[in-house]
């Protein structure tokens, strides 16, 4: 028997108990709702929503995904019904769920981020906060609050300041010192870390001479993160303590054990679900079958395992 069960929030009185490792990434999943009909959505070990903010949000014009040699770039623009909407229509049919929903929130200021945890306070059916702070920080001229330490920090410590449920804090790769931005989020009270949101890039249509994304650039995501990724999660669980969760072009079992060798105590799989809405499912059955190969009676026996 395997035991692939983890804790994602060890020191947070309510703890993040997972069944497993493996989550769904947020803004490829939908509610999960979606995907009840096409998998069985309740072997997951968490499935993480799309981005939410305090007011439903219309994103940026189309054409909004496009796709790469390894890859898709996508500039969705956090659309998404809203708080309100995701309390009344979503998180009732959760609560019912075995498997935990974890709510990403997004905002454009601090106290927008603020204002959406407290509202999500005391919800049935959501077992703990994701943080976005890939996004523009409209009272400091649009620098996004995941830049430096500081403002990374801030959101971190307003969220906990109003949320009993764990919180776990997402970084963006598009930093000078990822490290520098993790030790921030960590000593302002992240439960947990995740690694990476989307690396910032562009296409250009040659024929009509013009970007092909609406909103001209937008993030890569798929197999040609992960390297990148993989990268992030080996650097950051040098340096802090809390759980990390590893994210960017995870598409088969091998690569998600790459991470979880690399220091992540879990992972996320974002693009491999377009193309598969199996991907995840797979990607679990793979690590099952690979710790009972190697005799691994639990995740301990290969949770950073590559590490010197
Ligand atoms: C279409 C699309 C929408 C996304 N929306 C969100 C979002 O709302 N919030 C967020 O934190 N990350 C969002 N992401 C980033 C993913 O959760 C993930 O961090 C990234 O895609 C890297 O993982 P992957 O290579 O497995 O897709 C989005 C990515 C894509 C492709």
């Amino acid at each position: 028997m395997v035991d692939l069960s983890v804790q994602l929030a060890p020191s947070h009185p309510k703890g993040l108990l997972l069944a497993n490792p493996v989550m769904t990434a947020s803004g490829i999943f939908g509610y999960g709702i979606e995907y009840s009909e096409l998998i069985d959505i309740q072997r997951l070990g968490a499935i993480v929503c799309k981005g939410t903010t305090l007011k439903p949000r219309e994103g940026n014009p189309q054409p909004r995904l496009v796709e790469t040699a390894s890859g898709i770039l996508n500039s969705v623009g956090l659309e998404n019904i809203g708080v309100e909407a995701v309390i009344k229509e979503k998180a009732p049919v959760w609560a019912k769920w075995q498997v935990p929903v974890i709510v990403n929130i997004a905002g454009e200021t601090i106290d927008e981020y603020k204002e959406v945890a407290a509202r999500l306070e005391g919800i049935a059916g959501i077992s703990a906060i994701e943080v976005n702070i890939s996004c523009p920080n409209v009272s400091s001229g649009g620098i996004e609050f995941c830049t430096n330490g500081i403002s990374a920090a801030e959101v971190t410590k307003k969220v906990k300041s109003v949320s009993s449920l764990p919180v776990i804090v997402k970084l963006s790769p598009n930093v000078t010192d990822i490290s520098e931005i993790a030790s921030a989020v960590r000593e302002a009270g992240a439960d947990a870390i995740t690694l990476i949101n989307t690396m910032r890039g562009m296409a250009i249509d040659i024929n009509k001479c013009q970007p092909c994304l609406g909103n001209s650039v937008g993030g890569l995501s798929g197999p040609a993160m992960k390297p990148i990724a993989l990268y992030m999660v080996y650097k950051v669980a040098d340096i802090v303590d809390i759980p990390i969760i590893g994210c960017g072009g995870i598409s088969c079992a091998e690569d998600a054990i790459e991470f979880l060798m690399a220091g992540a105590s879990a992972v996320q799989v974002g693009t491999a679900s377009l193309t598969s809405p199996q991907a995840a499912l797979e990607i679990l059955t793979g690590i099952e079958r690979f710790m009972r190969k190697k005799g691994a009676p639990n995740l301990r026996a290969i949770i950073g395992k590559a590490r010197s």
